[in-house]
């Protein structure tokens, strides 16, 4: 939800490493911006409400220092103003945090019984105040970390700086992703690697309640008995490069036009004629697929093809449900957790608690080492590389081709047939995403109410390409079954109102069509999107997309919606990369 970044060395300007940290992690929240660095024996900080231009503005970056912490902000406790950002200090100790504490007003309250005042609202300056006050009783860095570590409730990546000992950087984690980069006489710590990307591709991963002690030489870590642990040093597949616009206007468009490429990588780490890297899975008689957002409506895909194709009952849940409903498993029940980041708490909580019952889990995930990821009985990495918009694209298709890869293996379906077509997704994918997409955009763009309408697995493409239209656009649209919409949606439909009509499936064409004409003859300003080259005055714009197996025709029908969606929002003027109130990774509940 939030970004920290920290640089301890002997060869770079800190403050310069952990401004362009932030600024490649701005991606998971934007309301404000700080950053504390040590000079002269002594700890600054500057930070300011909104983008990270704003706190660029106000630092001298002549000012040379060896040690610095970052934190771009999406605000969970206060609002999100100056006071409220990070870094927060109090007493011996400055550190920025991403994750929530859940009991900080309980500790709040103790905290004020001990004489301390607070400045913001937030559970971050009380979780600093708390080491403060720990540290006032021990004296001891370590043991100061440990202790709050078992008394802090809930999610936490902590970047911590302490004026007794400024030749160490410390961090602490649980729950909250946060990353240790290894460079020569420097080293580094982020929430996600594109922050470290240009420096170095090495990096280790602290575990829950680990605590890592770092200076410009060495990384000791220590686990919750205080001993010291060995860890291994990951190595990160993409280049910085990768990680970057490179020449897009935006990164969602860059990350768009690598999706064939995306496509290729994912489908060649499993298939290649044949099954490879992929769990047994062939025992399991009943699946749970588990997820929010955009992974949600990958796995209503899955749902669909893995009930028709592999004929195993499916059942699909958002997460943040799913953890607090009365769910139904047998031994032979397979719970299957699909993310990106691999750090969505609702969708980490969901995999403990299915953990806890003693069920298999397998995660569909992108981001390598995430927690989802190492918590999982088994992982399937989707291969879509570092992705940096928030709106999802390339990794929402590497989901859904996951998806189309299981469904073959529990199927057994490793023909000729599927092998060719597979093989000729990326040139397919490659015309699609360089049509112009702008005639519809442009007649669309100033609605403010637009609607999908789709039958059968159409329908669950509907619901992502609705959810990109509203997240980046701004622009209120509802995905309604073809079917559903007379039972009273039709009602919203008047003159111009754009209606998306999907239909891939020539079993549901007829019926889809009647729909079409339904609202049509109500004023709908109809962009039909089909496989079909049926012709007719029942739509405004036509759309065709190539007819390809049903097990990846949503590969190719979501890039349309993805592309009219980026359209509309660029016409919207809109931040398309950093929509308004959203985060790339949603690390609280
Ligand atoms: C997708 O465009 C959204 N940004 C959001 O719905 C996202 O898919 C959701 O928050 C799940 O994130 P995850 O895949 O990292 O778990």
């Amino acid at each position: 939800m939030c970004g920290i970044t920290g640089y301890i060395g002997k060869n770079k300007n800190a403050i310069n490493v952990v401004i362009n940290g932030l600024e490649s992690l701005e991606y998971r929240g934007y309301d404000s911006a700080g950053i504390a660095y040590v000079l002269n024996n002594k700890v600054n900080i500057i930070k300011e409400q909104g983008k990270i231009v704003n706190l660029k503005n106000k630092i001298d970056f002549n000012i040379q220092s060896n040690l610095a912490i970052g934190h771009t902000r999406w605000a969970t406790h206060g609002e999100p103003n100056q006071i409220n950002s990070h870094p927060h200090s109090q007493g011996k100790f400055t550190i920025v945090h991403n994750g929530i504490i859940e009991n900080y007003l309980e500790l709040k309250q103790e905290l004020i019984e001990n004489g301390y005042k607070f400045k913001s609202s937030t559970d971050t300056e009380v979780a600093c105040t708390y080491m403060d006050f720990i540290y006032s009783k021990n004296n001891n860095i370590l043991k100061t970390l440990n202790e709050v570590s078992k008394v802090f409730r809930g999610s936490y990546a902590f970047g911590i700086i302490c004026e007794d000992d400024l030749d160490n950087l410390y961090a602490l984690r649980k729950t909250s992703p946060l990353i240790i980069a290894n460079g020569n006489n420097e080293n580094y710590i982020a929430s996600d690697v594109p922050a470290i990307l240009r420096y170095t591709n090495k990096y280790i991963l602290l575990d829950d309640m680990e605590i890592a002690k770092i200076n410009s030489d060495k990384v000791v870590v220590y686990n919750q008995n205080l001993e010291i642990v060995k860890k291994e040093i990951l190595e990160f597949e993409g280049s910085f490069e990768s990680s970057m616009k490179c020449g897009y206007e935006h990164f969602m468009l860059k990350e768009i036009h690598e999706e064939p490429s995306v496509f290729k990588n994912t489908i060649n780490a499993y298939f290649d004629g044949d099954f490879k890297n992929i769990p047994d899975l062939t025992k399991y008689n009943n699946i749970h697929i588990v997820a929010c957002g955009s992974a949600y409506h990958a796995g209503l895909v899955g749902k669909y093809l893995i009930e028709k194709y592999a004929n195993i009952p499916v059942y699909v849940e958002v997460a943040s449900e799913y953890r607090y409903k009365h769910n139904f498993y047998d031994k032979d029940t397979l719970v299957i957790l699909v993310s990106q980041s691999g750090e969505t708490a609702d969708t980490l909580a969901s995999l403990r608690m299915v953990k806890e019952k003693n069920i298999d889990t397998l995660s569909i995930v992108n981001v390598v080492g995430s927690s989802i990821a190492r918590e999982s009985k088994y992982v399937i990495y989707t291969k879509a590389g570092c992705e940096i918009a928030v709106a999802t694209t390339k990794a929402y298709l590497a989901q859904i081709s996951v998806f189309a890869l299981i469904t073959m293996y529990l199927s057994n379906n490793k023909s000729k047939e599927i092998l060719e077509e597979i093989n000729n997704i990326p040139n397919l994918l490659e015309e699609i995403i360089n049509i112009d997409y702008k005639n519809i955009s442009s007649e669309i763009y100033q609605n403010q109410n637009i609607f999908f309408i789709g039958r059968g697995i159409d329908y669950s493409i509907c619901m992502e390409g609705s959810l990109k239209l509203k997240e980046i656009s701004y622009i209120n649209s509802v995905a309604y079954q073809a079917g559903e919409l007379k039972h009273g949606t039709i009602s919203l439909i008047e003159k111009n109102t754009p209606v998306v009509a999907l239909c891939t499936d020539d079993s549901l064409l007829e019926k889809t069509i009647s729909n079409i004409k339904e609202v049509k003859a109500r004023g709908a300003k109809v962009i039909f999107i089909t496989t079909s080259d049926i012709e007719g005055d029942f739509y405004d714009f036509k759309v065709n997309v190539p007819k390809v197996n049903e097990l990846l025709q949503p590969i190719i029908t979501i890039v349309p919606l993805q592309l009219i969606a980026y359209d509309v929002a660029k016409l919207n003027g809109c931040d398309i990369d950093k929509p308004r109130n959203l985060a790339k990774s949603v690390t609280v509940e």
